[in-house]
């Protein structure tokens, strides 16, 4: 594929300033502590098992040498200084020898469902072989994780789509995996590799754990609560020690409709209601054509989805599972490391404003040596729920039938119905209500990272009020938390926790950026989303939601989580009009990062585009981006002949 066409660069704003105003003298109280809180963790002998690869312990010396680029407006991108971007997986590019060719006048199910799916969300890449660390040649997994059939169709009737349309639509979502090779300076996928698979609304999936065979799991096509057709709302995700993906499926509920033909006190109706299930047509009408989306003709469908899914990218022919005993919610990721003792933690949140943030520890241990013993290590354990207390302590509440109220006297009579109504058994233990969990990422030393990605509702009258974890009134840009586990050991019950990041602009006085100066050349952020760090130990956020924030596009930022720079956030790249950046995952070396540009053009049509991302043509498509270093270097460094910077500049803009 061709490098992106560049173009004028646009006028940034640099944004600096801040006095820091009491909030800002709270939350530096709770850091003053951070020493202490570190010093905590690591007297208890910190022995920090990789999760993959092995990642190299960050050191104080950042690479970091890019100058921070300008945010855009418009249909226009932004790079740093010093890279290049070119386009690796577009919505319907074919993935197979024998697909059709993209066409968006004439799609069909049966093309989109051996092309690449819509809206790319997270992305991970995969060495070949699989137990290389090979940075040229591996698979990438990506994540599809809803539809904008406004811009997939031309004359889309919201209340009145197609069978087509929904057909279309069902295969588009999922996960794509596909092989990628860098060869000649650039990278292109492999259209015969035998790895290459699409797994859609219609892939069989097999429920496995606790709930598998639960009553609220039959339906009349799977009398036995086994066999789920399809997954959806993929967002984002996370991987296993053990070299496989855990696909989350986030906002299941907005595929189904007709809340309202359940009645009375009927358990579906509750549990549906607090899954937020449409009352009346869902927001894609597909129970039109489809009657498993119709509550009132399936009222446990439902229930089948909200799981974390399990697939093996090294292995084409392992069904996908939907592992129960993670729970049920709207899930945005699910991010492992090994404890300590050898059982594997994964952090997930629930991204619904005042929902929790989770944490599952499984039972048995990894093995490192025998890939298949792991093969069913996420069907046993234990599922917790975080509650953060005031004094910078927290507690991890074990969802565990029998235990406390959750019992049949609240209408919990196995681990199943804890599992399934996950939301609800979190409640009951009293979890802190939390800002919108996003991504949960963990350092190489261990520390863990949540972004808490906005919620305007925070504070007003009639919603819960502030907290120390979620110290803003109406909290429109968000905030990270920083969170150790007690001994560093990630299969214990407490930890302590403090705030990282309060977005924003840092002239705004509720900001904190971990001490940094404000005047030190911070560029101003909002609605941190995906997390991930690279093996240097940056942290890299992308954002998803800054247009209604500032009114400029989202992009992707890096922040050093510890040395000089610590909480100096740059922006490093900016997206397109209607775009939110997700999925930033790098190659071993750090040298290519792959980023998805998800929904570009959003809030626009097929017949008026406000984004025409990537081609410079109609319809926008949902893509992938292979962004390397024009000198072979880690991404992130100085480009030749320069030095970090630490005024905004406008990088390369990029049409
Ligand atoms: Fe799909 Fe929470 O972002
Ligand atoms: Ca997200
Ligand atoms: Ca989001």
């Amino acid at each position: 594929m061709p490098d992106i066409e560049i173009e004028e660069p646009d006028d940034g704003v640099l944004s600096a300033g801040g006095t820091g105003e009491p909030f800002a003298d709270v939350v530096a109280r709770r850091w003053s502590r951070r020493d202490f809180l570190r010093s905590t963790a690591m007297a208890g002998l910190t022995i920090y098992l990789p999760t993959v690869h092995n990642r190299v312990v960050p050191s104080a010396e950042s690479r970091l040498g890019f100058g921070h680029v300008a945010s855009t407006t418009g249909d226009r991108m932004a790079l740093a200084d010093g890279h290049r971007a070119s386009v690796l997986l577009r919505w319907g590019d074919p993935l197979f020898p024998d697909a059709p060719a993209f066409d968006p006048l004439r799609q069909t199910a049966a093309a989109q469902a051996r092309q690449f799916g819509y809206n790319c969300d997270f992305v991970g890449y995969f060495p070949l072989p699989r137990t290389s660390e090979s940075w040229r040649r591996g698979l990438l997994v990506v994540n599809h994780e809803y539809t904008n059939p406004e811009l997939m169709f031309p004359n889309y009737n919201a209340a009145l789509p197609t069978a087509q349309q929904v057909a279309v639509q069902l295969e588009s979502l999922g996960l794509s995996i596909v092989e990628v090779v860098h060869e000649g300076g650039e990278w292109r996928p492999v259209l015969g590799s035998p790895y290459n698979r699409r797994i859609t609304g219609t892939t069989e999936c097999q429920l496995t754990g606790p709930a598998l065979g639960h009553r609220l799991l039959r339906t009349a096509a799977d009398p036995l609560g086994r066999t789920v057709r399809g997954t959806f709302a993929n967002c984002s995700a996370g991987r296993t020690p053990w070299g496989t993906v855990l696909s989350a499926e986030e906002n299941f509920h907005d595929a189904f409709g007709n809340r309202r033909s359940l009645t009375g006190d009927d358990e579906d109706l509750l549990n549906h209601a607090r899954s937020g299930v449409a009352i009346g047509a869902s927001k894609w009408a597909w129970e039109r054509h489809d009657d498993r989306f119709d509550l009132g003709r399936h009222p446990h469908e439902p229930y089948r989805f909200g799981w974390v899914v399990e697939v093996d990218p090294y292995d084409p022919k392992w069904v996908p599972r939907k592992r129960t005993a993670l729970g049920r919610m709207r899930r945005e990721a699910a991010n492992s490391v090994v404890a300590r003792g050898g059982q594997v933690a994964l952090y997930s949140g629930d991204d619904t404003a005042f929902e929790y943030v989770y944490k599952f520890v499984t039972r048995g241990r990894f093995n490192p040596h025998d890939r298949t013993a792991n093969r069913d290590l996420l069907d046993e354990g234990t599922l917790h729920v975080a509650r953060f207390n005031a004094n910078g302590s927290g507690d991890w509440l074990p969802l565990v039938h029998g235990q406390g109220p959750l019992t049949s006297v609240n209408g919990l009579p196995t681990q199943g119905d804890v599992l399934i109504n996950t939301l609800k058994s979190a409640d009951l233990v009293g979890a802190t209500k939390m800002d919108r969990p996003e991504d949960i990422e963990i350092a190489p030393d261990g520390t863990v990272y949540i972004a808490l990605t906005k919620n305007a509702q925070r504070g007003v009258p009639g919603q819960p009020k502030v907290d120390p974890a979620n110290p803003r009134v109406e909290n429109k840009h968000g905030h990270v938390i920083e969170l150790i586990e007690d001994g560093d050991d990630h299969a214990g019950r407490r930890f302590r926790w403090q705030l990282f990041l309060v977005c924003g602009d840092p002239a705004d006085p509720t900001t904190y950026f971990a001490g940094y100066p404000t005047t030190g050349g911070i560029s101003r952020i909002s609605c941190p989303d995906n997390l991930a760090f690279d093996h240097a130990g940056n942290l890299w956020i992308a954002t998803d939601g800054q247009a209604e924030a500032f009114g400029i596009n989202d992009g992707l930022f890096v922040v050093s989580v510890d040395g000089p720079e610590r909480g100096r956030v740059r922006r490093f790249f900016s997206a397109v009009a209607g775009a939110e950046v997700t999925g930033h995952a790098f190659t071993p070396n750090d040298t290519t990062l792959f980023l998805s540009i998800q929904h570009p053009g959003e809030g626009s049509t097929f017949a008026a585009p406000s984004s025409l991302f990537p081609d410079g043509t109609a319809p926008p498509r949902p893509s992938v981006l292979a962004i390397q270093h024009v000198g072979g270097l880690a991404i992130g460094s100085a480009a030749a002949g320069t030095s970090t910077t630490t005024a905004e500049s406008p990088g390369s803009a990029l049409r």
